[in-house]
């Protein structure tokens, strides 16, 4: 079974095994997460089995300027920025990918943020695809692009609706 998890409260000795393929995505796990967690950067959470780390996702709040919301999203929004929810890191162990973990980390995080927006307002969720996989995986959950074609977003009225 998968379990997710905050940050914090994993042991952080079990973060230095996981390797996804990007060595970005590896070192921010092993060195930046914890503290940029701490001090209200990044929330991340991870996905833990067999006491082992298997993957991971960061969120963070942000804005998108008017003029880039996509056609057919921006119409009756105030034309000054938008508050966004934006998926800073989203990545699973090499050994572990095609096998719907990357789904059920996004699917947590979309739970996560639609439950937030109870309190804190937030138009879409965002994201910035590091490469065409990444690109395809989100674009399959229906983020469409936005400013440029590996900025991706996912308003929250369909996220809403998938969820429910
Ligand atoms: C991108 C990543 C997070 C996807 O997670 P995953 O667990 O491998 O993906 P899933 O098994 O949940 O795939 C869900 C869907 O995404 C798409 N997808 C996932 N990986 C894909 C790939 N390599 N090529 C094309 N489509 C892909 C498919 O539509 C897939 O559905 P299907 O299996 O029914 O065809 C993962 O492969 C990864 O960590 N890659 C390296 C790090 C990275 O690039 N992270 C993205 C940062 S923006």
């Amino acid at each position: 079974m998968i379990t997710i998890k905050s940050i914090v409260d994993v042991d952080p000795t079990l973060l230095h095994s996981f390797s996804c393929g990007n060595d970005n995505l590896d070192t921010y796990l092993k060195q930046f997460a914890s503290q940029n967690h701490k001090k209200n950067i990044g929330k991340s959470f991870v996905a833990l089995h067999e006491g082992r780390v298997i993957g991971y996702y960061t969120l963070s709040m942000a804005h998108i300027e008017f003029s880039d919301i996509p056609e057919g999203h921006n119409r009756g929004i105030p034309k000054y920025p938008v508050p966004v929810v934006r998926i800073g890191r989203l990545a699973v162990d090499t050994q572990l990918q095609g096998k719907k973990i990357g789904s059920a980390l996004l699917i947590d995080a979309l739970i996560k943020i639609l439950e937030a927006t109870k309190t804190v307002a937030a138009f879409a969720v965002v994201v910035d695809a590091k490469n065409e996989n990444a690109k395809k995986f989100y674009s399959s959950f229906g983020f469409i692009e936005y400013k440029d074609d590996m900025s991706l977003f996912l308003p929250m009225k369909t996220i809403k609706k998938f969820l429910s």
